[in-house]
């Protein structure tokens, strides 16, 4: 089939390059020209996994293009994704001007009737503005075409986008009409083998699956948190309570890690994005504010435990702190509402130094923060200890796993580690010389 996709970010890339491997034919239409220019020449702007020479090969293979040109994208498309980004207005709720102005640029060039798939995450009832926003300028060019608008949300997890895409575990269709629904189908044929992953439902429906899914993993997070700061308090370890209770499936191992906060460019966005629906729709919504609110005061904790190891704010005034990790997770390098920001913020704000090393974000981190004298940016996970008086860890990269603990302690000035996502045994790290601190462990 021929596929246009609106946006070339995260979420539009990696949809278009697994149409593309299964052998559709795809043109992104991206606004950025020198975006489009890399990608044509093989250049992947965002560190995924298995991306690179997939989009490599299906471009040499020519079934996946970039053009700066909407009107040619949606001259090729039977079918256009919506997939540019939604982000949050003042107010948490999203914004959808990149998604309306794709929706008139559909208006303005569409020659034959099409299906419009809304692959970005949006609020209950944007697949209706977008087919206004469409039949408006339809109606101005004096023309009347046949269009469907779908929602089709994603559900790809950084670092393993690839493989969520390749291989999903639902493909949730929302259209209002069973023709739409059949020619998304079809479109996915190659990726609903051996049993029916598809999911179809009315558009509205669709429209809020993506954000309770999203709402339903945050909430297990902040859930677990909040019982990790129990257990600090009540003296147990958070992480017997986790084995205790994900052995039972209809709680389940995922998700129940507590840790330094949950970050990324979904859930934060995402839980605000639904309580805001929901108070415009005159619903309150008690537990995603407390999801959210729980979420503000964990990435504070990793920060408060340092402080109580020292005494005061003050005490950590000269210090020098080794940080390892910067990444929101491991195995990508994106580091939008990462947790590591907010305790670099209140870190440099005591008058601390950092030495921060990530096996991939150094380069966002350089980006963001550009030179400072606090923040030394190192090229390996040893060199963040040279000179350091304490080490946090708060993304649970591999390579974080099994430090030498008899070499930290002869490392750390002050001989204690901080354990963002509860990486390590506290009796080895104590055993060697080193004061611990985890999230929930207060056994
Ligand atoms: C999330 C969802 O998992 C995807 O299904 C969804 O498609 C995507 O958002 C989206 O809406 O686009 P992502 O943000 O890439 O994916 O990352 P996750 O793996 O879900 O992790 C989110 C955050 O939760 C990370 O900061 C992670 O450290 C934290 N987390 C996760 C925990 O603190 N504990 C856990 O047990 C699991």
């Amino acid at each position: 089939m021929r596929v246009c996709i609106f946006g070339t970010g995260y979420v539009g890339l990696v949809t278009g390059t697994c149409l593309a491997d299964v052998g559709h034919d795809v043109v992104c239409v991206d606004i950025d020209a020198g975006k489009v220019e890399r990608l044509n020449a093989g250049v992947i702007p965002i560190f995924e996994p298995g991306l690179t020479p997939m989009v490599q090969a299906n471009h040499a293979a020519g079934r996946l293009r970039f053009t700066t040109d909407a009107a040619q994208g949606i001259a090729h498309g039977d079918v256009v994704f919506i997939a540019v980004g939604t982000p949050s207005d003042e107010d948490g709720s999203a914004d959808l001007s990149y998604v309306l102005a794709v929706a008139r640029s559909i208006g303005q060039s569409m020659q034959a009737p099409l299906v419009v798939v809304n692959k970005s995450t949006v609020p209950v009832g944007t697949a209706d503005k977008v087919r206004a926003a469409i039949s408006d300028v339809l109606a101005q060019r004096g023309i009347d075409i046949a269009f469907d608008v779908v929602s089709n949300p994603e559900f790809l997890k950084e670092g393993a986008a690839v493989e969520d895409c390749m291989r999903p575990d639902r493909i949730v269709i929302g259209a209002n009409n069973p023709t739409a629904i059949e020619m998304l189908k079809r479109l996915y044929a190659p990726f609903n083998r051996n049993h029916d992953r598809i999911v179809s439902m009315d558009v509205r429906s669709a429209e809020l699956t993506k954000y309770a899914a999203n709402a339903m993993l945050a909430t297990k997070i902040s859930f677990m948190n909040e019982i990790a700061n129990i257990a600090e308090q009540v003296g147990a370890d958070v992480e017997m309570v986790r084995k205790g209770i994900g052995s039972d499936p209809r709680i389940g191992w995922h998700f129940i890690y507590p840790g330094a906060g949950y970050g990324g460019s979904c859930f934060p966005k995402d839980v605000q994005a639904l309580a805001k629906t929901a108070q415009q729709f005159g619903v309150r919504p008690r537990l995603l504010d407390a999801v959210e609110a729980v979420n503000a005061a964990q990435k504070e904790h990793l920060f408060e435990l340092m402080v109580r190891h020292y005494g005061s704010v003050e005490a950590l005034h000269g210090k020098t702190v080794a940080l390892w990790g910067l990444a929101f997770k491991p195995n990508t390098d994106d580091m939008r509402e990462a947790s590591s920001r907010r305790l670099l913020q209140r870190l440099w704000d005591a008058g601390a130094t950092v030495r921060a090393y990530d096996p991939e974000a150094m380069p966002e981190t350089r980006r963001i923060y550009g030179e400072r004298v606090d923040l030394v940016l190192c090229d390996f996970a040893e060199a963040a200890l040279h000179g350091a008086d304490a080490l946090v860890v708060i993304t649970e990269w591999k390579q974080f796993r099994s430090p030498d603990f008899a070499k930290l302690a002869t490392r750390l000035a002050d001989a204690v580690v901080f354990d963002g996502r509860n990486l390590y045994a506290p009796d080895e790290v104590e055993t060697a010389g080193l004061a611990y601190y985890g999230i929930g462990r207060g056994r």
